[in-house]
């Protein structure tokens, strides 16, 4: 291989990459549309299954009712918690990043069970129970 057909074949290959890079990460911080059924968001089976098969300890979900998005966990143990994203000191929306949500508007961060890390805000983030039934997981919204 000469060195222009080199050079080429490689910015094709790095053009590809970064390409493919921005795409997935742009897929990963949108959030999941899940469905209402009554007081319950609705996740189907599949939820923390990523496009190449690896699956996910978190997933974030939205549906047009909800305010605020809602960030569902799957715990070591096989269980899952989910947190709603709005902060405790002025309602801003949270960002996650890994198992930490940090507030954009003055500064405040929790870990991923809702307690406060960082303030201002000083209350923890509303917990809501989940429950699996008939392969989907059900937030309550209620609770
Ligand atoms: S609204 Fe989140 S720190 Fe103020």
């Amino acid at each position: 291989m000469d060195r222009r057909t080199f050079i080429h074949h490689g910015c094709f290959a790095c053009a590809a990459l970064m390409t493919t890079s921005l795409l997935n990460s742009c897929a990963s911080a949108a959030p999941l549309a899940a469905t209402m059924e009554g007081d319950d968001l609705v996740l189907a089976p599949g939820a923390f299954t990523a496009a190449d098969g690896t699956q996910k300890s978190s997933v974030v979900v939205s549906n047009d009712s909800l305010k605020r998005p809602i960030a569902v966990f799957r715990d070591p143990s096989g269980s899952y918690h989910a947190v709603l994203m709005r902060c405790t000191h002025r309602g801003a929306e949270l960002r996650l990043t890994g198992d930490r949500f940090d507030c954009p508007a003055h500064g405040s961060a929790f870990d991923a069970q809702g307690a406060v890390l960082k303030g201002p805000a000083s209350s923890p983030l509303r917990v809501l129970p989940v429950r699996e039934q008939d392969g989907r997981l059900r937030i309550s919204l209620k609770a």
